[in-house]
């Protein structure tokens, strides 16, 4: 559950504060280290908030405890990142019987039902995707390219759909084969784990398509201890652009990465306060993402924010 305590329409000196329980994924990789400061930045009682905030360790089961204790606070709105697509249905449908609005950011749901939330702010998933296999039919496919996946948590929204946009880019690429394909969890840890095997199996691998640059980083760990060059012998493309993974871009070890943007903070209170004002909302907001390869990365680093 929460950990901030005077959840709630509790009375007292902080009557005019909007409190929000917020459900957050996880701490699974960089990515989400600075969505999560920029949540916690943003909904400061400074601001106009009382925010309880709790990590769920990427498991649906401790999401779903903690809106059910959000919902029993009686917060004003609550707020989560879906780990999972699936399985909210039940959940959200105690939400909407208290009549606590919920407000969607970076992952969605896959409920019919669309009024079980009141917006959902995140990056287009396939989008993403389809850049970077973009990137790799115009800049790698006039030869035949062996790709290994590092795929995001199974189920979630960012895997699926990352996916899906890579595969669309390249199907009309002979070249271009996925000869293996294995979640990582969005780990560094799992991301060189599963290379580990990757590499084992697969002599001729020529490039690593991975969903977060938490995974390629794990990926070149084990390039590196395989005795073999990231960004060279084996091409790497990421998602995300945190600084870790920009730095690598900028070091020649990946090859290009493409945007997700993670500073979801103040959208997130404009649409909280709008919600509680009872002003209409967009049900979809769309961030924008940039992409970069090793040129735009060293221009890009030193002024970047996380
Ligand atoms: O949902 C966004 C994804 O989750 C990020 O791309 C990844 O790094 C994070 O774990």
């Amino acid at each position: 559950g929460g950990d901030a305590g005077a959840g709630g329409d509790s009375g007292g000196g902080d009557g005019d504060l909007i409190s929000v329980g917020f459900s957050q994924v996880g701490a699974e990789s960089g990515w989400r280290a600075a969505n999560t400061k920029s949540i916690q930045d943003t909904l400061t009682e400074e601001n106009g908030f009382d925010l309880s905030f709790s990590d769920a360790q990427q498991k649906q089961e401790n999401q779903i405890q903690a809106i059910r204790s959000y919902i029993a606070q009686g917060v004003d709105v609550i707020a989560f990142s879906p780990v999972v697509e699936s399985g909210w249905d039940a959940v959200l449908e105690e939400a909407k019987a208290a009549d606590i609005p919920v407000v969607l950011t970076d992952r969605s749901v896959d409920s019919q039902d669309e009024t079980l939330y009141e917006s959902f702010i995140g990056s287009d998933f396939v989008l993403e995707g389809e850049t970077a296999g973009k990137w790799v039919v115009d800049n790698l496919g006039s030869e035949p390219l062996n790709v290994v996946e590092l795929q995001g948590t199974t189920g979630a929204a960012p895997a699926v759909d990352r996916k899906a946009g890579f595969e669309s880019a390249i199907e009309g690429n002979p070249n271009i084969k996925i000869i293996a394909s294995q979640t990582g969890n969005f780990t560094r840890t799992e991301g060189r784990q599963v290379m580990e095997g990757f590499l084992q199996a697969n002599p001729d691998i020529d490039l690593v398509y991975a969903h977060n640059d938490d995974m390629g980083l794990g990926a070149i760990e084990a390039i590196e201890a395989a005795g073999l060059q990231p960004g060279v012998d084996i091409k790497i493309v990421t998602i995300d652009a945190v600084k870790d993974g920009m730095q690598a871009l900028v070091d020649g070890k990946i090859n290009y990465i493409v945007e997700c943007n993670p500073l979801l903070g103040p959208d997130l209170a404009d649409i909280i306060k709008d919600v509680v004002a009872g002003n209409p909302v967009e049900k979809r907001i769309v961030v924008e993402d940039k992409a970069f390869d090793q040129a735009a990365a060293a221009e890009a680093l030193p002024t970047r924010e996380y």
